[in-house]
């Protein structure tokens, strides 16, 4: 061999072993697992914490996934997503998976570069939103490298099943619904089972989750069996006032699915000679009709079923039927959480009839009680005026009627924040008329500080919020205090009785801390009720 040769043959030895150096290797209960180190984390991708919801086990409560040992399991590599069909067109492209399959129930994991299985790693386990029907675990904008990074947590996303393969439910209880609920728990048995081979605590972990996932964390926190499985929540836009089913609903829409499908209602044996893509691609279809009279379910077909055991009650219902929310709560809105439904709903300028013929179709009883709270304005177009008595309905005041009964419950660890930051880069995509407001998922990118992945540049002030989300969360995530932890630059105000009710004020140039946000208009939703019709 000449100089020339031995040279390569270093090279690709060199190569070879800082490759071997760059894979991190971890034992789970399931076998071995090998992950990428970058100088940020270590980064396992794709890891089964289910067994592949198919064949048989379509329509079926998951199964624990299977052991591979000896086999070392290669977490290099992306999944597909959950199937679903219509994501691009409802959503900026960066949250919606580049491929989908039915084999779908994986975990993404982000841990320090310092854990290992002798440290102690406070855990985050992420429900992505995307009313229960779209968007997947492995999309740009969840990759939590940095919040795990800066956060010094382990971060952990999943998917879930979405839509009809996630919720159908038959009179014959062949198909029992909830499969989504029951998978988001299996991967929190999975990580109560695994997470300590990485270096993480099991015995701190934070359900955090945002739109359908906080509905989804929601529903943990009501469920004694989830409940179990960690120990803090983060609850960012829950759409409260959106009714979960009733068991005629969730049937009603089941229903229509055999319909679309020309499958009688009984026969989910015609059901299963479709692929998860024509089911995804029959819900799209039948998402045009309204699925009941409930206008606001019209956003969301599928939700959760009320069984009574998975889902155990109506969020805004819990507490009447005496339920106890005794972990400590971290809970949000953002300022103009609607605008993106009522501009997706409403494609052309809405005139002060069309507007009062809406408020009227979803507030019959009180709608001169709403008009007179919610007057039009002069505008020809009143679709930025709809979204107000929206999102004050759906998502401010229903939270502040959830918050205001759990503080009762767990001694006041409750805190709760506004978000008021339209991002400056274009991550609307098309959704150009969310560019300079605070359309529902702002936040999302601050709190992942993900955008460098969407080759987005964001401004010094931004990065500055976004530290500031890091720590909070993350310092939440640590000690049940997100003022604890990592110094803080502001303190964020427990939100301790009925009468005060301080809100951090996410913003830029920089956060402030108010009180009494809506509250006229919250008094006014408190007093009419979130049940509408
Ligand atoms: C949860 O547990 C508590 C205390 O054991 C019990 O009172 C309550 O009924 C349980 N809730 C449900 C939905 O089973
Ligand atoms: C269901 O039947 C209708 C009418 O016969 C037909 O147009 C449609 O393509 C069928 N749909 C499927 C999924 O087979
Ligand atoms: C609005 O929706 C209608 C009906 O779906 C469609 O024909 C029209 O092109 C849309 N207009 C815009 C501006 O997108
Ligand atoms: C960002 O830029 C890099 C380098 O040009 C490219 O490889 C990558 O695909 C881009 N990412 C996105 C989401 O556009
Ligand atoms: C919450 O809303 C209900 C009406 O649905 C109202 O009766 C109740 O007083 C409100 N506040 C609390 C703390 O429950």
């Amino acid at each position: 061999m000449g100089h020339q040769q031995w040279f390569s043959v270093i090279i690709f030895a060199a190569v070879t072993l800082q490759f071997a150096y760059c894979d991190v290797v971890v034992t789970t209960k399931h076998g071995k697992i090998r992950g990428i180190t970058s100088t940020k984390t270590n980064t396992f991708l794709g890891v089964p914490y289910a067994a592949p919801p198919v064949g048989k086990l379509r329509w079926k409560n998951p199964v624990p996934a299977a052991t591979w040992s000896p086999k070392v399991y290669d977490a290099t590599k992306v999944k597909p997503g959950c199937p679903q069909k219509g994501c691009e067109t409802m959503n900026p492209v960066l949250v919606c998976p580049k491929q989908t399959a039915e084999d779908c129930l994986y975990l993404y994991i982000w841990t320090p570069l310092s854990a290992n299985a002798t440290t102690s790693f406070p855990v985050m386990l992420y429900i992505h939103g995307g009313n229960f029907v779209h968007m997947s675990a492995d999309s740009l904008l969840f990759d939590a490298e940095e919040l795990a990074y800066r956060g010094q947590v382990i971060v952990v996303t999943m998917d879930y099943r979405l839509g009809a393969l996630g919720f159908l439910l038959t009179k014959d209880k062949r198909a029992t619904s909830n499969f989504a609920i029951l998978d988001q728990r299996q991967a929190l048995v999975w990580i109560k089972e695994n997470i300590k081979a990485f270096g993480g605590n099991p015995n701190m972990v934070t359900l955090f989750g945002q739109s359908a996932g906080a509905q989804s964390t929601i529903v943990h926190l009501m469920s004694n069996e989830s409940s179990q499985y960690f120990h803090r929540a983060i609850v960012e836009s829950a759409p409260l006032t959106i009714p979960f089913k009733t068991e005629e609903e969730m049937l009603f829409i089941s229903n229509m699915l055999f319909d679309q499908l020309n499958c009688s209602t009984k026969d989910i044996d015609c059901l299963n000679k479709y692929s998860a893509d024509d089911i995804a691609e029959a819900q799209l279809l039948i998402r045009k009709y309204p699925s009941s009279i409930k206008l606001l379910e019209f956003f969301e077909p599928w939700v959760p079923y009320v069984d009574g055991v998975v889902v155990p009650s109506q969020p805004l219902e819990a507490f009447r039927k005496g339920f106890v929310i005794n972990k400590p709560l971290m809970m949000g809105t953002l300022t103009e959480e609607t605008r993106i439904f009522i501009y997706e709903a409403y494609n052309q300028s809405l005139s002060a009839l069309e507007y009062g013929l809406a408020l009227s179709l979803t507030f019959p009883r009180d709608i001169l009680n709403v008009l007179e709270m919610y007057p039009p304005t002069v505008s020809p177009d009143q679709r930025d005026q709809l979204q107000v008595p929206a999102t004050d309905f759906i998502f401010t005041c229903g939270t502040r009627n959830f918050t205001q009964n759990v503080i009762k419950q767990n001694g006041g660890r409750v805190w709760t924040y506004v978000y008021d930051h339209a991002f400056s880069f274009p991550g609307w995509g098309k959704f150009t008329f969310c560019d300079g407001h605070v359309c529902h998922g702002s936040e999302i990118p601050f709190v992942f500080q993900s955008t460098k992945l969407g080759n987005f540049t964001i401004t010094p002030a931004e990065l500055k919020l976004s530290d500031s989300l890091i720590s909070y969360w993350s310092n939440f995530a640590k000690t049940g205090d997100p003022n604890r932890g990592t110094p803080v630059a502001l303190e964020w105000l427990q939100y301790k009785s009925d009468s005060l009710w301080p809100q951090m004020f996410f913003a830029t140039p920089s956060n402030s801390v108010k009180s009494s946000y809506r509250k006229e208009y919250c008094d006014f939703w408190d007093s009419i009720g979130y049940t509408p019709i």
